[in-house]
C-alpha cells in the first residue's frame, strides 16, 4: 500500500494540465459522505456521475422548454426541436460521422443492438447465416443476436481471446467466411478494460464484404471515436455512460443500410403518411424514432458532450491512461490480489479476484468505507467462465477519480484481507 503522501506527490506529477480538482467540483455527488467517509465513486463502467452542467440542461428544460417535439407549431414546440435536432448534431460532430441522418437516438447501447438484429438481421439472415461476436462480449451484444438466431436459423460464431483478454486475430479470420453476415464486436470491455483493434477487425471484414457493428457503450467517455475513421457500420452507445443521463443513447448507422432497414418500431413520427391499407415512412432517422422519443435525454446528452469537448477526451485518455497504471500497480503488491485482464491496449478498469474471497463480501466490506465497486458477472458471464471464475470485484475509473482514491481502494482491500485471515 503507498503512503498517503506518496499518493500526494504522484498526483503532482500527473499531467500538469489535468485539472482534477477542479472538475470534481462540477460533480455534486461527488462532495458526499457515505457511512462517514468520502465518497470514492469506482463504477463508473455502470454508470457515470452527471455533471451540473448536465443537470442544469435538464432543469432548463423542464422549467422552460418542455413541449413535444417535430408537431408543434407554437415557440415552446420549436424551441424544443431545436434543440433536440442541435444535439444530434452534437452526436455526429462528437463521433466523426458524416452525415446527421446517420444519428438515431435509442434507449442505450441495448435498443441499438436489438435494433440491428431485428430489424437489419431479419431483414436481411437466412437459415445456416452466421453472426461472429466475441468472447468479450457484454450480454446485450451476445442475447439480442441469439434471439435472432432462434427467430431465422442462424449461428453464432465467437472469437477466443488470449489470457491476457486480448482478442485471438487469427481465430477471428478463420471465422470469417461467407455465411458470415455480421460481425459484432466490443470496442472495449467492460470487465476486463481491453480495447479491441476495431479498425483491424472492420478491415478484415470489409475484405469479405461483411458489415461490422461495434459496441461503444464503454469507449466513448475514455477514447476519442471516429465512425469514420474506423469504417465501422454500425456504432452503438448509452449517454449515462458518458456523463448523459439514462435512458439515451445513440445508433450510428451508415446511410446505405439505415436507408435499406426496415423501421425497428410503429407509432408516430416514423411516417409520412398512413392509410388503412398502405404506411409510408419517414426518413430516416426519423424512421427508427417512433413515438415521443426521451426529449431531455437528448438534450442532456448534448449538454454531457459539450462537457466533454471543453475539457477534451485526448487529455481525460492521457490522464486515465496513468490513473490505471497507477492502480494497476499499487493493487499488484497486494497479496492474493489477482488482476484478471492485463491486455496491453487497455482502458481504465481493473477486474481482480482476492484469494478465494467473494467479490460480493470485498464490495460490501469496501462500501461500508465509502468506496463504489462493483462485484458479480458484469453481464459478461460467458467470459467469467472463460476465465473459471463465477465473479470479479471490478474498479472503474473516470478522469474525475484520484490516485488518493486508488490509495483509499488498496487501505480499504487490506481491511478485507483482516476481515477474512
Ligand atoms: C460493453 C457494454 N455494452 C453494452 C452495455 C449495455 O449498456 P446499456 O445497459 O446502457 O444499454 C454495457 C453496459 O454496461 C456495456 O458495458
Amino acid at each position: 500500500m503507498s503512503e498517503p503522501g506518496v499518493a500526494v506527490n504522484n498526483l503532482r506529477n500527473s499531467p500538469a494540465s489535468f485539472e482534477v480538482e477542479k472538475f470534481r467540483k462540477d460533480f455534486p455527488v461527488l462532495g458526499q459522505k457515505i457511512y462517514g467517509h468520502p465518497l470514492v465513486y469506482l463504477d463508473n463502467a455502470a454508470t457515470t456521475q452527471k455533471p451540473q452542467a448536465v443537470i442544469d440542461a435538464l432543469n432548463r428544460y423542464y422549467s422552460k422548454e418542455n413541449a413535444n417535439i417535430h408537431r408543434g407549431i407554437y415557440y415552446l414546440s420549436e424551441q424544443a426541436t431545436n434543440a433536440y435536432e442541435q444535439a444530434r448534431e452534437k452526436v455526429k460532430a462528437f463521433i466523426h460521422a458524416k452525415e446527421v441522418r446517420e444519428i438515431i437516438f435509442v434507449r442505450g447501447a441495448t435498443e441499438a443492438i436489438n435494433l440491428v438484429a431485428q430489424s437489419y438481421g431479419r431483414t436481411f439472415f437466412r437459415e445456416g447465416d452466421e453472426i461472429i461476436i466475441s468472447t468479450m462480449e457484454h450480454h446485450s451484444n451476445i442475447v439480442p443476436w441469439q434471439l435472432l438466431c432462434e427467430q431465422i436459423g442462424a449461428k453464432l460464431q465467437v472469437i477466443p481471446i488470449t489470457d491476457e483478454g486480448e482478442l485471438l486475430v487469427r481465430e477471428y479470420q478463420k471465422l470469417l467466411n461467407k455465411k458470415t453476415k455480421l460481425v459484432a464486436v466490443v470496442h472495449i470491455s467492460n470487465t476486463l478494460g481491453t480495447i479491441n483493434p476495431v479498425k483491424k477487425i472492420i478491415a478484415m471484414a470489409h475484405e469479405q464484404q461483411i458489415p461490422v457493428l461495434v459496441d461503444g457503450a464503454q469507449a466513448v467517455a475514455h477514447l476519442g471515436v471516429d465512425v469514420q475513421d474506423l469504417d465501422c457500420d454500425f456504432y452503438a452507445f448509452s449517454a449515462h455512460k458518458m456523463f448523459g443521463p439514462t435512458g439515451i443513447g445513440v445508433l450510428y448507422g451508415k446511410t446505405h443500410w439505415l436507408e435499406k432497414m426496415p423501421p425497428y418500431q410503429g407509432g408516430g413520427d416514423m411516417i409520412s403518411a398512413v392509410t388503412f391499407e398502405k404506411t409510408l415512412y419517414n426518413k430516416i432517422p426519423h424512421k427508427f424514432e417512433a413515438g415521443t422519443p426521451h426529449i431531455s435525454g437528448v438534450i442532456g446528452l448534448g449538454a454531457a458532450i459539450d462537457y466533454l469537448n471543453a475539457i477534451g477526451i485526448d487529455k481525460i485518455a492521457a490522464y486515465e491512461d496513468e490513473l490505471l497504471a497507477y492502480a494497476t500497480r499499487e493493487l499488484s503488491k497486494i497479496q492474493g490480489l489477482r488482476i484478471i485482464g492485463q491486455a496491453k491496449e487497455k482502458s481504465s478498469i481493473v477486474s481482480f479476484v482476492l484469494d478465494d474471497i467473494h467479490p460480493h463480501d470485498i464490495g460490501t466490506i469496501l462500501d461500508q468505507q465509502g468506496i463504489a465497486i462493483r462485484a458479480g458477472h458484469h453481464c459478461t458471464m460467458p467470459l467469467m467462465h472463460r476465465f473459471g471464475v463465477a465473479a470479479t470485484a471490478r474498479a472503474s475509473f473516470a478522469f474525475y477519480n484520484r490516485k488518493e482514491e486508488v490509495d483509499a481502494l488498496v487501505r480499504g482491500i487490506h481491511k478485507v484481507w483482516e476481515v477474512f485471515r
